[in-house]
């Protein structure tokens, strides 16, 4: 599937946790055909900050700034998750 959307979590607790810069270096780095998104809470607070990619559902957690470029050129551009920085929500 490939990305088309990128949601980063912009609420508080993400927030504190740096999710600002981490919004600014996608935005930084676009992507044709993938649209960058400032989202509300995505539901981990504490995980910060959360990206989710879709379709798909995949997740990741604690990114800093300097990871955004890995998963831009991997997984945004080549179809292929960062496995290292990937996130698990717990099932239900
Ligand atoms: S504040 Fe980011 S997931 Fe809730």
């Amino acid at each position: 599937m490939s990305p088309e959307r990128v949601l980063i979590c912009q609420n508080r607790t993400c927030k504190k946790q740096g999710a600002d810069k981490v919004l600014a270096a996608f935005q930084a780095s676009p992507v044709p055909g993938v649209t960058v998104v400032a989202s509300s809470c995505l539901r981990h607070c504490g995980s910060g900050p959360m990206v989710l990619v879709e379709p798909g559902d995949v997740w990741y957690c604690r990114v800093r700034p300097d990871e955004v470029t890995a998963v831009v050129e991997r997984h945004l551009k080549n179809g292929v998750p960062v496995k290292g920085m990937l996130f698990h929500p717990p099932h239900p």
